[in-house]
């Protein structure tokens, strides 16, 4: 090849690298998410927070998911646009109590309690050397950025408890939903005022439907719920149901995305409310399940053709505007 083809051959490839970076990247600011990528935060580090979940608490979205560094179970990252996450600080860790000390800790979930004025971490609680205990745990904290006090980890009405979610209601009151049965089913419980327990079991959802990865959002009266099937972590079709009120009765569920969620799993959905419209983010996890820090997140609209039919198309780029309250 010619010396003059070679030189234009790499300016287009150096063109090509400029636009795709600039997609994300705008002087130091991130501007969209780039799906299958790795995430970092506002200092360059891969954001750790798998399996997580999110929460707006004045002006920030707050991030806290599963960190799987040596000493670390839970990190927080918070951010104003969803795009630049800053780290905040581990909110769990092995070292302040014995319990956690040889814990594997999967899916936290943080909501806050308006009347005790706390914020409420439920989570998947195993041990590292036996993933058959199958209990939740439970801890607290006074502020969002600062370590949670570790409760106790507890089989909810003695059912085995995996895969898990909370959800906070327009009226106050708290759900948990978690896989029991060895996974076959998806139990729901009703908590207690302190959000500290469960005080009501409410239904078991699908029975034998082998379900776990639950993520619910409310929208126009109507509740929705994503899960995966169970195989492991390997992606699989996602389905979701709809329910008039929370505790039922649920639709049956209908296939969402296609066979593989994208090669993704769910974890949750959360609504972005903002001056032009309210959108909706599903966020899942890519697993990595072998070299766990390679594990990515996918970041998507879910968009809705009625009030109860939802659906999820396939996007390299998520463009977030939490200001507007799109996602596209
Ligand atoms: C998939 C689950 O959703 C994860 O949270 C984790 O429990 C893995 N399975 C373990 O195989």
């Amino acid at each position: 090849m010619k010396i003059d083809k070679i030189l234009t051959l790499l300016l287009i490839l150096a063109v090509a690298a400029f636009v795709t970076e600039a997609q994300t990247v705008n002087s130091g600011k991130k501007i969209a998410i780039i799906n299958g990528k790795d995430l970092t935060d506002t200092q360059g580090k891969i954001i750790n927070a798998h399996g997580g979940g999110f929460m707006k608490m004045g002006k920030y979205f707050y991030w806290i998911g599963e960190n799987r560094h040596d000493n670390v179970l839970v990190s927080c990252y918070r951010s104003t646009d969803l795009l630049n996450w800053e780290f905040r600080g581990d909110l769990l860790t092995r070292r302040p109590n014995p319990e956690l000390a040889d814990a594997n800790i999967e899916r936290p979930k943080v909501i806050y309690n308006a009347k005790t004025k706390q914020f409420v971490m439920w989570m998947h609680y195993e041990k590292r050397s036996n993933y058959s205990l199958a209990r939740t745990a439970v801890a607290v904290s006074a502020d969002i950025e600062k370590p949670f006090t570790y409760q106790r980890s507890f089989r909810p009405f003695n059912n085995m408890s995996r895969d898990c979610t909370l959800f906070l209601d327009d009226d106050g009151s708290a759900y948990f939903f978690s896989s029991a049965r060895e996974n076959y089913d998806m139990m729901m419980y009703r908590l207690t005022d302190d959000f500290l327990d469960v005080k009501e079991q409410v239904a078991t959802l699908w029975p034998g439907g082998h379900r776990e990865a639950p993520a619910i959002v409310k929208r126009k009266g109507y509740y929705f719920m994503i899960t995966s099937g169970c195989t492991g972590w390997a992606p699989n079709q996602a389905k979701y149901a709809v329910a008039k009120s929370i505790r039922g009765p649920w639709s049956e569920l209908t296939n969402i995305a296609d066979n593989t969620t994208y090669h993704s799993q769910s974890t949750y959905i959360l609504p972005i409310i903002g001056k032009e419209s309210t959108s909706y983010l599903y966020v899942g996890d890519r697993w990595d399940g072998k070299h766990y820090f390679n594990s990515k997140y996918i970041f998507l609209p879910l968009t809705f053709s009625n009030d109860t039919t939802m659906e999820m198309p396939w996007k390299d780029t998520c463009n977030i505007n939490a200001i507007a309250g799109t996602v596209k």
